[in-house]
Parts: structure tokens; C-alpha cells; sequence
């Protein structure tokens, strides 16, 4: 086996890392973590620790690590058949049955399921979709996107610039032209003295309404959002806030993707993130917990409404030129099929309730009181901690402190991984749904002794 100097310097001369500091890593200034094993909540790296993983990767290992019934389903697929694509009505019966128990768990106006690989792609897909539909009902010039401000939808070229946070737009000449953002759901920061979370949505619908009246209802094809803001900085959102947008998208006949990359599958407690707040979609993303990330799999929700265009649309056009050579792919279905069996068999989407309300509750006894920390929020197993240097009036630190960074470091020092988000002093908690209340006692005691040693 190779010993680990030997993999931290081929990784400096070979790995182009994402969402990474080029330059500093391959100076050798940050350092290569090789990560070995993992099982249950926790991972294990090559020089033998073992830590809490209180953000399950990228919110993805939703099962949590190690388990064995998606890794033989996956062994098994690889022996029967490793891949064969899903064009012109091909498929497999991992794919077909996989579609099968999506559509099973989704809300009731959803029709069929597209498979990408990605959280990205599947968004791709969907704005393509959404043009296609505008196309086939002869409304050309309808084509315009709106998302949020802080929304994370992916980043490649669409999907980047759907991506409300400038650090996926700067210097890569993004965002398109077909996308706008509007406000920000985040009413901590957004909302204006004494204004309750109730105006604060009607305030949040009145700027969408307005941005559609100014580029012209006609040219607005659809809205994206995810049912959490996620990566801009977990914010569930605001009392009041999903009625009072899908009723302005529904006055201009604007198409909703529901966005639920990170909440589809248990992570706020319910199935979909969609149903918890009764967002009625026309698409829904999914990825990331559709697998529990043990293959690369992603999937687009289309509605009745959407689906009954796009057949129309190849009746008249023929068929639709769109699709991946990994579409579907066996593997990626097979792993998909265990893992929502095991979500069922362990109960997880009620442990995320039960688990995440718990979280919730340790978090604010920590932290409420605390001078520097301006808010704990969260839903289902999806919580944050905002700091702040002053919480009357509110003032945030200069982002060259590092505050979240630091926070989170201290955290990763004493064995517990909670992710600093990247725009504000924000730390993120989104473990396994799988986590028990001895390990949720665990990250809470972690955190506190954290904060404690940054702001001592
Ligand atoms: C809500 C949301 N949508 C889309 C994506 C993009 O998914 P991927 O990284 O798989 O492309 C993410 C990734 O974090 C996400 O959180």
C-alpha cells in the first residue's frame, strides 16, 4: 500500500480537487486528507481517525456509511449486467423499478421520472424541459428563469448561474442571460425592522411579482427554489413564504421546480421537502439521498401537466434529443432501489424528524443565549448556527475573520466534521438520518466546545 506522503504528493501534481483553493493545495499549504472507510455516522481516514461526519459527506450519505445491503445490490448489478443504456425504451429492471418507487413516494401530480447523474445535470435537464414545453405550446419568447439569491442548483453553465451566490459566477462570465434572481428567502437578513416572517413573505412574493411585470409576464418560462436554502446558508423558509410565491407563479402561468437535491428522501422528516410545505411542483430535482450517494444517480420529476406537452411535443417534433449515455445507469438504479428499501426498513425519514427535532433543541439550549450567535435554525435533520459580532443591532464579522471557518476547524480538531457554509459564519449540521441521540449529544458537546475556544 502506498504510504500517505507518497498520495499527498501525487495528489498535488495530479488531482484537480472541486470547490478547492488551486494554488494553495498544490503549494502543499492545505493539507490531503485520505478518507479509507466509514460505518454508520462515521468516517475513517487513512492514518487510522475516526470522526463524526455531522454533515454525511455533502448531505448525501443519508443511510449513512457501510452498508452492506446497497454494496451487494451494487456488486450484484456489476456481475448480472454493469450497463446498458436507457435509449429508444431501454432499460433495465433496477431503472424501471427504481421510477416505480420514486413516483410511489412522490406527490401526487408527479408523472415520470428522467435520470441523470447529477444534482447538476438533472437541473440542466429540467430548464431544458421547461424551454422544450414553452416551444411545443408556441410560446417561444416565455424562457426566462428565476431563482434566488443564496439558491444552490449546481454549477455548470445553467445550472451555475440558477446558483444565487457569486462566488459560481465570478470570473466565469456566468450568470446567462436567461437567469435572474430575485430575493432571498432568508429572513434574518433580509427582513426590515419589526416586519413579522409572515410580511416578510408577502414582501418576498411582492419583489417576484415585480421582477415578472418588469421583464413581462410573457417572458418568464419558470421559478426554481430549493424547499430549504441550503448551501446559501440553511434557512428554512419563512412562515407563509411557499403560498405566497406559487400563488404570483401560478397568477402568470410560471412553471415551479421544486429543488430538492438535498431535501428529497427523508431529510426534513417527510418524503419530500414538497409535501412538507405544500409546494405543489411541476418538476422536483432529486439526487444526492436518492442513492445515499453510493452511486452517482439523479432524477427529474416531471408533473402530469409537463409530461402531457412533452408527448405531445414528440408527436409532433419526434424524439425528444435529449439524454445521457449514463441515464439510468444499472448500477446507479440498483443502488437506488436499496437504499430507498433501507430508508423504509430503518425508519429513517421518521428517526430525521425525531433526530432533527432533538438537534434542533440541543443546539438552541448551546447556543440561543450566546452573544455571538445571531440565530439556530433548522428543520428535520437540516440545522444551522449564524454568528454574528453584534446581535442588537445585528452586525456580522468581517468574512476575512473566518469566524465559520475557524468554528468548524475546531469542531473537525475534536473528531466532529459541521460544515462552515460558504457566504456568512454559518455552520451547518446535516448528518446520516441514521444518527441516535448519543451521537447527536456528541456533535452538540463538539460544537460548544468549539465556539467556546474561537471566541475565548
Ligand atoms: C439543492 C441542490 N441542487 C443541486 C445541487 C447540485 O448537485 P451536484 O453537486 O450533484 O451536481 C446541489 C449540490 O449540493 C444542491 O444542494
Amino acid at each position: 500500500m502506498l504510504n500517505n506522503d507518497q498520495l499527498a504528493e501525487w495528489d498535488r501534481e495530479n488531482f484537480f480537487h472541486p470547490s478547492t483553493h488551486l494554488a494553495q493545495h498544490a503549494r502543499g499549504e492545505t493539507p490531503t486528507r485520505v478518507i479509507s472507510s466509514g460505518d454508520g455516522v462515521h468516517i475513517t481516514d487513512r492514518d487510522g481517525r475516526r470522526m463524526l461526519d455531522a454533515f454525511a459527506g455533502l448531505y448525501c450519505v443519508n443511510v449513512g456509511y457501510g452498508r452492506t445491503e446497497i454494496a451487494e445490490a451494487i456488486a450484484k448489478q456489476a456481475h448480472e449486467l454493469a450497463y446498458y443504456h436507457s435509449y429508444v425504451g431501454h432499460g433495465t429492471e433496477a431503472s424501471i423499478t427504481l421510477a416505480k418507487m420514486i413516483l410511489d413516494r412522490a406527490p401526487a401530480n408527479m408523472s415520470k421520472v428522467y435520470f441523470g447523474q447529477s444534482g447538476s445535470d438533472a437541473n440542466e435537464t429540467n430548464i431544458k424541459l421547461v424551454w422544450y414545453f414553452n416551444n411545443i405550446l408556441g410560446r417561444p419568447q416565455k424562457k426566462k428563469i428565476i431563482s434566488r439569491w443564496r439558491g444552490y442548483h449546481g454549477s455548470g453553465l445553467m445550472t451555475g448561474s440558477l446558483t444565487g451566490l457569486e462566488l459560481f459566477h465570478n470570473k466565469f462570465d456566468l450568470p446567462l442571460s436567461q437567469v435572474l434572481h430575485t430575493e432571498a428567502p432568508y429572513y434574518l437578513r433580509g427582513a426590515t425592522d419589526g416586519m413579522s416572517e409572515q410580511e416578510f413573505s408577502t414582501d418576498c412574493a411582492a419583489k417576484l411579482e415585480a421582477m415578472i411585470l418588469a421583464e413581462g409576464p410573457d417572458t418568464v418560462a419558470a421559478f426554481i427554489g430549493e424547499p430549504v436554502l441550503g448551501t446559501g446558508g440553511i434557512v428554512p423558509p419563512p412562515a407563509g413564504y411557499w403560498s405566497a410565491i406559487q400563488a404570483v407563479l401560478k397568477k402568470y402561468d410560471i412553471l415551479l421546480i421544486a429543488d430538492e437535491v438535498v431535501t428529497g428522501f427523508g431529510r426534513l422528516g417527510s418524503m419530500f421537502g414538497s409535501d412538507h410545505y405544500g409546494i405543489k411542483a411541476d418538476i422536483i430535482t432529486i439526487a444526492k439521498g436518492l442513492t445515499s450517494a453510493y452511486a452517482p444517480l439523479s432524477g427529474s420529476i416531471v408533473s402530469d401537466k409537463v409530461w402531457k406537452v412533452l408527448e405531445n411535443g414528440t408527436d409532433e417534433n419526434g424524439p425528444i434529443g435529449h439524454g445521457w449515455t449514463y441515464s439510468a445507469h444499472p448500477i446507479g438504479a440498483a443502488a437506488g432501489v436499496a437504499n430507498l428499501k433501507l430508508i423504509d426498513s430503518m425508519g429513517l425519514v421518521e428517526n430525521s424528524g425525531t433526530m432533527g427535532a432533538y438537534l434542533f433543541k440541543k443546539l438552541n439550549d448551546a447556543f440561543a443565549d450566546h452573544p455571538h450567535v445571531a440565530q439556530v435554525r433548522g428543520e428535520g435533520l437540516l440545522c444551522a448556527v449564524e454568528f454574528a459580532e453584534t446581535k442588537a443591532p445585528l452586525g456580522f464579522f468581517d468574512p476575512a475573520k473566518k469566524i465559520g471557518p475557524a468554528i468548524s476547524a475546531a469542531m473537525a480538531k475534536r473528531d466532529v466534521i459541521a460544515r462552515a457554509m460558504p457566504q456568512g459564519d454559518i455552520i451547518g449540521f446535516a448528518p446520516p438520518l441514521c444518527i441516535t441521540t448519543d451521537e447527536v449529544d456528541q456533535v452538540v458537546a463538539v460544537a460548544k466546545e468549539a465556539v467556546d475556544e474561537v471566541f475565548a
